[in-house]
Order: C-alpha cells, then sequence, then structure tokens
C-alpha cells in the first residue's frame, strides 16, 4: 500500500519525463538519419573518385582503339564491387558510349552530369536509390569524357532503420533506467518528508530542539516555515472563530454537527446538576450552588449526551433506571444523567478528604493549611477509576469526546486514555493553579500531574495559570514543553495546555420574564422591612473560606465608621449557600461569619434595621437573581477564585444597565470585568472606598460601566467558552487523523 502510494505518486514525475524522451527520439532519429546519409554519400564519392583514378589508365589506353568489347568488360570488371551497380562512359559531347549492362536507362550522361550539381547526388529509382558521381577523364590536361559511376544505395536505407531502430531502443532503455531511478528516489525521499511531516503532526518537530533530530535533515530548513505557517492558520482561523461567531445554543450544536460529526459529549463532574431529595415525604429537585454546574448545564442542554456525576441527593436512587440514569432537566428532558454511587467512607476519603482539604486548599492561596491523608488518596484514586468505568461505559465509540471537570478528577484523564487511546478528552481546572512551590507540597503531585497529561486539552480560567501549570510540570516532570504553542509532550502523548475563560448562558434564560428593577427592589425591601429608599449591596457565594465574605463584612464596617450618616440607612445583603458543612474548617469558618455578622449589627443597630442580613441557606437561581436586581452595590471580594460567575451573573441580571459591582483583584473575572471596582479584599479601607464609590456613583458612569461589561459577558459568554474548547478538539481530532491516515499508508 505504501509502496503503491509512493509508486502513484512518483508517476507524476515519471510519464512526463517518458513524454519528453519520446519527443527526444522523434527529434533525433532525422538528425541521425541525415548524418548516416551524408556519411554514406561522402564515403561514395570517395569510393567514386577512387575507383575513377584506377580506371582512368587502363581507358586511356584502350578508347583510342575504340575495342568496344574491352572497354565494357574493363567497366564491368570495375562493378564487381557489389556496391557499385553500373559504370558508363560518356564522351565530350555527353554521348554515353559505353556502359555497363546494368546501368539505369533512366540516367542518361546529361542528367548525370545534372544530378552531380546537385547535393547528395541520390537519384530514386523504381529498383531503389542510387548514388550518381560523374569524374572526369583527363588526358594531358584536356578532359576527354567522363566515367559516369552509379551506387546502389539501398544499403543505406538498411542502415538508417537499423540506427533508427537502435536509437529508438536506446531512448526506451533510456527511460526505463531513469524511470526506475525517479521512482527508487522519489520514494526515498517521499518517506523522508512524510516521516519529517508527521514527525511535526505530533508535534516533535515543533519541541525542543533536541527532538528535531526526529525530523529529517532535507526538511530541516522547512520545519520553521511549516511551523509558522501551520501556527499562523491556525491563528487566523481561531481569530476568525473568535470575531465572526455569534456564541449560541445553535452554534454550539452546529459545531459539534460539523467538527465533531455528530459526536455526543460525556461530561464528567463531581457535582451533579439536578439533585432529587426527599422533603416531608415528597421527591424535590434542585439546582446546586456551583459554578461548575451553572456554566456546564445550559452547554449540556445545547449538545445532549451523558452527564455522569455522583448521586449525593437522597432520593437519587429512586428516580434513575437500571442503568442508574435519569433524563433531565426534570421539566424539558433533554440529556441523560448517569449518577454514580459512593459509601460515605468513600464520599469521606476522596471528596471531603483529598479533594476539599488537601487540593482546594492547595490550589487556592487562601491561606487554609491543606491535608493530606494517605487513606483520602486511595478513596481518591477509586473513586476516579470508577468514573473512568462509567465513562468507558457510556462512551459508544472508541474515540469519545469527554469533558473532565475539575480538581476532583486529575487522575481520570489518564485512565480514560489507558482503556480508550483515542478519545479526545478535554480537561478544565475549574479552581486556580498555583505555582510549582506550593504545588509541590502534596506527596502525590507526580501522579495528579501524570493524570492530568491524559488530557488531550488542559483548560484553565486564565494564562497565568497555564503559566503555572507549564511550570509546575516542567519543575517535576521528564516532559517536552513547548511554550509558543503552549504543548507538554509526554510518552509521546500531547497535551494542549490553554485559557479558556469560563462564563454563563446569554441571553439570561429569565430574559423578558421578570418585573422591572424598581418593582424588584420594592418587593424586596418591603419582605425585609426596609423602607423604600434604604441603600442594598448584595453578596452570593457558598460559605466558603475563598470567597472572603468576612473581608467584606469588615469593608461594609469600615464604611460605616467612615460614613455613619449611612448608618441605618444601608444593609448589606449575604446569601451563603451551605458548603462542605461536613469540613471542621467549613463549620469553624461558618461560625466566625455568623460571629462577625451579629458583632457588626450590634455595632451599627441604630434604628432597627440590620447591617448585616446573614442568610446562610440555599436560594434558588431565580432568586438569587431578584436580589441582584434589586441592590445598587454587589460585591465580589474572593482571596482566590478561578473566574467567579458570581460577578458576571450580577452584570447579566441588570438589563437596566444600573448598578455597580466591586470586584476582587484575586479573580479571574477581573481580567476581563475592567469596568467593575477593582479592589484588593485584604486592603479594607480601599474596599470600604469601592463600597462608598460604587452606593454614590451618579447614573451616567453606572450606565457605562454596566453597558460595557454587559456586552462583554454576552459576547463571552458560555457557549463560547465551550465552543472553543470543542473547535479546538475538532481541531486536534483532525490532525490526529490526517497522522493516523499517514501512519498507516506509508
Ligand atoms: C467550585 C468547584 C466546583 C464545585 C463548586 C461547588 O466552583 O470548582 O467543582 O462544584 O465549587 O462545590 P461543591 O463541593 O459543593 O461541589
Amino acid at each position: 500500500m505504501r509502496g503503491f502510494r509512493s509508486l502513484k505518486l512518483s508517476l507524476r514525475f515519471v510519464v512526463p519525463l517518458v513524454v519528453a524522451l519520446g519527443l527526444l527520439a522523434f527529434a533525433v532519429v532525422p538528425l541521425v538519419d541525415n548524418l548516416t546519409l551524408r556519411w554514406s554519400v561522402r564515403d561514395m564519392d570517395v569510393r567514386s573518385q577512387l575507383i575513377t583514378s584506377t580506371l582512368q589508365e587502363p581507358l586511356l589506353e584502350l578508347l583510342p582503339q575504340g575495342n568496344r568489347q574491352k572497354i565494357t568488360t574493363l567497366l564491368q570488371r570495375a562493378t564487381q564491387d557489389e556496391r557499385l551497380l553500373a559504370v558508363g562512359f560518356c564522351n565530350q559531347e555527353q554521348k554515353l558510349v559505353y556502359r555497363t549492362p546494368a546501368f539505369p536507362a533512366e540516367i542518361s550522361c546529361r542528367s548525370a552530369s545534372d544530378e552531380t550539381q546537385k547535393s547528395p547526388h541520390l537519384i530514386t529509382l523504381p529498383q531503389g536509390p542510387v548514388h550518381v558521381s560523374v569524374n572526369a577523364i583527363e588526358q594531358n590536361g584536356t578532359q576527354i569524357g567522363s566515367l559516369v559511376l552509379v551506387h546502389d544505395m539501398s544499403y543505406m536505407v538498411r542502415r538508417s532503420a537499423d540506427t533508427r531502430e537502435y536509437v529508438i531502443i536506446l531512448f526506451v532503455v533510456l527511460g526505463v533506467v531513469v524511470s526506475l531511478i525517479t521512482v527508487f528516489v522519489a520514494h526515498l525521499s517521499w518517506q523522508g518528508w512524510m516521516n519529517g511531516v508527521r514527525a511535526m503532526l505530533h508535534g516533535e518537530g515543533i519541541l525542543k530542539p533536541f527532538a528535531r533530530q526526529a525530523v529529517d535533515s532535507e526538511l530541516q530548513p522547512l520545519v520553521g516555515d511549516l511551523k509558522t505557517l501551520m501556527r499562523s492558520i491556525e491563528a487566523e482561523r481561531r481569530l476568525a472563530d473568535d470575531s465572526t461567531i455569534t456564541w449560541s445554543p445553535d452554534t454550539l450544536r452546529t459545531l459539534l454537527h460539523k467538527q465533531l460529526t455528530g459526536e455526543r459529549v460525556i461530561v464528567v463532574s463531581n457535582r451533579e446538576p439536578y439533585i432529587h431529595s426527599r422533603v416531608d415525604g415528597e421527591i424535590r429537585v434542585h439546582r446546586p450552588a456551583s459554578g461548575l454546574v451553572t456554566a456546564v448545564e445550559p452547554v449540556m442542554r445545547a449538545c445532549s449526551g451523558t452527564w455522569i456525576a455522583h448521586g449525593s441527593g437522597n432520593a437519587d436512587r429512586e428516580t434513575v433506571d437500571a442503568n442508574d440514569r435519569v433524563m433531565v432537566p426534570p421539566n424539558k428532558p433533554e440529556y441523560n444523567l448517569r449518577r454514580i454511587w459512593m459509601t460515605t467512607e468513600e464520599e469521606k476519603g476522596y471528596y471531603y478528604g483529598f479533594a476539599n482539604e488537601g487540593l482546594w486548599p492547595l490550589c487556592h492561596i487562601a491561606h487554609v493549611r491543606p491535608v493530606f491523608r494517605t487513606g483520602d488518596w486511595e478513596q481518591y484514586v477509586k473513586i476516579n477509576q470508577r468514573f473512568a468505568d462509567a465513562v468507558i461505559t457510556e462512551a459508544d465509540s472508541d474515540n469519545p469526546v469527554v469533558l473532565v471537570q475539575d480538581y476532583h478528577f486529575a487522575l481520570l484523564p489518564g485512565m480514560i486514555r489507558t482503556a480508550l487511546p483515542k478519545a479526545t478528552i478535554i480537561t478544565f481546572w475549574h479552581i486556580p493553579w498555583p505555582n510549582p512551590e506550593s504545588f509541590g507540597i502534596c506527596p502525590w503531585r507526580w501522579e495528579l500531574l501524570k493524570g492530568m497529561l491524559g488530557s488531550t486539552i488542559l483548560g484553565f480560567h486564565t494564562p497565568y495559570h497555564c503559566k503555572n501549570f507549564l511550570e509546575t510540570v516542567d519543575r517535576y516532570l521528564e516532559t517536552r514543553i513547548e511554550h509558543e504553542s503552549s504543548t507538554v509532550s509526554r510518552r509521546g502523548q500531547l497535551t494542549m495546555v490553554e485559557s479558556y475563560p469560563i462564563s454563563i448562558q446569554w441571553p439570561p434564560p429569565w430574559l423578558g420574564t421578570v418585573p422591572p428593577v424598581e418593582q424588584t427592589r420594592k418587593e424586596i425591601l418591603s419582605a425585609l422591612g426596609l423602607p423604600p429608599d434604604h441603600l442594598l449591596g448584595i453578596g452570593v457565594d457558598r460559605m466558603d473560606y475563598t470567597k472572603g465574605i468576612p473581608e467584606r463584612f469588615t469593608a461594609v464596617e469600615r464604611m460605616l465608621e467612615l460614613h455613619p450618616e449611612l448608618v441605618g440607612r444601608f444593609s448589606f445583603i449575604q446569601i451563603a449557600a451551605p458548603s462542605r458543612s461536613a469540613l471542621e474548617e467549613y463549620q469553624a469558618f461558618e461560625g466566625r461569619v455568623h460571629a462577625l455578622a451579629e458583632r457588626i449589627n450590634t455595632r451599627f443597630s441604630s434604628n432597627g434595621h440590620p447591617t448585616i442580613i446573614l442568610k446562610a441557606e440555599h436560594h434558588e437561581a431565580e432568586e438569587v437573581n431578584r436580589y441582584f436586581r434589586a441592590a445598587q452595590v454587589c460585591m465580589v471580594t474572593s482571596l482566590h477564585d478561578g473566574m467567579n460567575l458570581v460577578a458576571k451573573e450580577f452584570v447579566a441580571a441588570r438589563d437596566d444597565e444600573r448598578g455597580v459591582l466591586v470586584l476582587s483583584q484575586f479573580t479571574g473575572a477581573a481580567s476581563e470585568l475592567y469596568e467593575a471596582l477593582i479592589v484588593n479584599p485584604y486592603h479594607v479601607e480601599q474596599t470600604a472606598e469601592a463600597l462608598y464609590q460604587g452606593l454614590f456613583m451618579p447614573e451616567y458612569e453606572q450606565q457605562e460601566r454596566m453597558r460595557s461589561m454587559r456586552a462583554q459577558v454576552r459576547d463571552f459568554n458560555v457557549y463560547r467558552w465551550a465552543g472553543r474548547m470543542l473547535l479546538d478538539a475538532a481541531r486536534v481530532r483532525q490532525r490526529e487523523k490526517l497522522a493516523m491516515r499517514i501512519a498507516q499508508n506509508y
């Protein structure tokens, strides 16, 4: 197959070559004919002169005697030479007086002498071509006649035919030899090129300098150019994608259909998008407070497929089928939720222990010490394997597209890769990635990194997290890193490390269905027993130490110290969904938050209006949206956060183009929402000042800032986040298919 392909390719060179040689042969044959003729004629001329000079003397003797018999015999003897056909003697009056019997009747003395004026004195007679030469016979310097010699030239026709045959044979042999050499050389260099291109497609040629040896030396000068070309094409495509695509569920669906030939995607996350619980004997379903779920759910609805997650609700088992599957959303089923079960002990080790006491504080610089226990690690490995097995069962091909979510599954990409080497695995790390020193304290750092490098694409929110990850890999693993293309190569497996800032659904699902902002504000204020002109701030988080809730409260307190006129005129509503409450760290944190709120409220309880309204319970998205619309300022003061979607949800909620966002500089969102009031939450005065500025910002300024942020969230919505990852995955799949085809064919 391989040989046949290169033969086919070399035929493209050989056919023109054979045609050229054929044309050359056609030009050469008449040339050779002509040369042969000229040589033969010259030969005949010389022979004729020789014969004449041999005959001259006896002729001069016999002519005066007029002895016809003797003269004819003399002439006839000369014709014993096989090529000399006939000889005749012409007298001074141009009369043929003596001739041998075979002298052609068509030739006379005059015609013969006319003929000799021409070159190459050839006449074609019925018996064939003849050479005619007329040579003077002189006596004492006076010409007494001339000898006409007629040579048979048919041998020349034979010789010419032979020559032509030789020339043609020569060219055929030449053609065959040259073709064989061409095919051979083409085959060798094609092989070399293909190896080189293959190496480049695998990224070897574009990785570190020593790997360049993998590319043939002839290809070496082109590596740079090919590399640049490939990059610029990719960059142009990406740019074109970014600027021309309006990302929506439809765009995503089309993308899957066209670029990924309708692949059903498999999403894996720990947290499930719908939790079934039994409350007062009734099964209720609710959406958890999770940025991950907020982002991935609309994508999943657009793409359909299967979402594999931990079944954590106490009524989850009652709602699945025999294969542990349930179609969701419950009111409009669009995709499959496949639930994975775990025992309390497994959950304790894998989720609470390794993921949330180990990796969570390890990746967030929030000054909480990570705890690593071997028992937790063992459960983490076990549960990762359980999810990997579920992916393998759910995959309906040997190359599924799998979207692995977050730090709960660092080992999953490697496990899936082992079972399904051709799978396209997109892993997204929803939390920050620390610097190599911080990460280095994890006793299982190598295992985690190796597992993650089973991914085809590894996504982080920001380029900064990508950089940290690449530096970590560089520090602890034997890999090749191409910083220019942000690619890690380990044991032949390539992982592209890229930033994909996550976002939310746009347009928001409630658009056009909610009452105007003024009405919502009035309703909320009255429900809280606050006067209509009361100022509101809002914070919405999980009850987590990374979110900077105490820092936020302290900033509120500081603002009231600096602006006492606001005491009793301003309240800050904090929605804090309970989270990971089985962990001591979280229980203690919740306790601190409650105590701080109480202390501040006690301090500023002037006219009975609480300063901090702490709602430490789960709120559904619609309810949260109402608070966003009612408040003047939203505060996001995370100490460290991958992205923080609350910031974007607040912006999306404000279709009135009013409201101010105070945003921590330590969130991923701060590098997208420039028009927010960016603060360092550790700096109490600065945060307090921003809050005050937000409450009293002129309307036109609020509008300008909000309009700009809304445009950003609209254009860079969650469909773009998923779409860009899937587009990149489609490109990688195309490249791998091409590399595989080359490998099969050559
Ligand atoms: C963060 C994590 C998510 C997680 C969410 C809620 O956003 O990145 O993976 O789902 O917090 O946390 P929980 O532990 O309740 O799932």
